[in-house]
């Protein structure tokens, strides 16, 4: 698991430009994702989400990650998130221990 969270704080850094974690993070251009692991999309307060994204029915958790994250546009049609993906599985699942870090912020 250590490996993982040092894998993806290392894929993070393709996330960082728009996207804050931890006990001082802001909204950027993107949400911030804290808590992740269990949150309806959409839900981060005072963040001016997309409908597409707000409407997506989606309830944060690894498996629905690994999906999103592969390929944003696929999983959420409209989406304001313009980032291509990650398209290799294991560096996903490592970002996912990353962030799953930031579950209590
Ligand atoms: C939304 C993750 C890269 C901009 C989201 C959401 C997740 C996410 C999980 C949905 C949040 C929610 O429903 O509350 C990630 C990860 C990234 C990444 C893990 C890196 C691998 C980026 C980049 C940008 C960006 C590089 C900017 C160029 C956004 C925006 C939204 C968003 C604008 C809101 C989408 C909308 O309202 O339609 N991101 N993101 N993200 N992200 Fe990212």
């Amino acid at each position: 698991f250590a490996q993982d969270v040092a894998a993806g704080a290392t894929s993070y850094k393709k996330c960082a430009a728009c996207h804050d974690v931890g006990p001082t993070a802001k909204n950027k251009v993107g949400p911030v994702l804290n808590g992740l692991d269990g949150r309806k999309s959409g839900t981060v307060a005072a963040y001016n989400y997309s409908d597409a994204n707000k409407g997506s029915g989606i309830t944060w958790s690894e498996a629905v990650f690994l999906e999103y994250i592969k390929d944003p546009k696929a999983k959420i049609p409209g989406t304001k998130m313009v980032f291509a993906g990650i398209k290799n599985e294991g560096e996903a699942k490592s970002l996912w221990a990353f962030l799953k870090q930031y579950d209590a912020e």
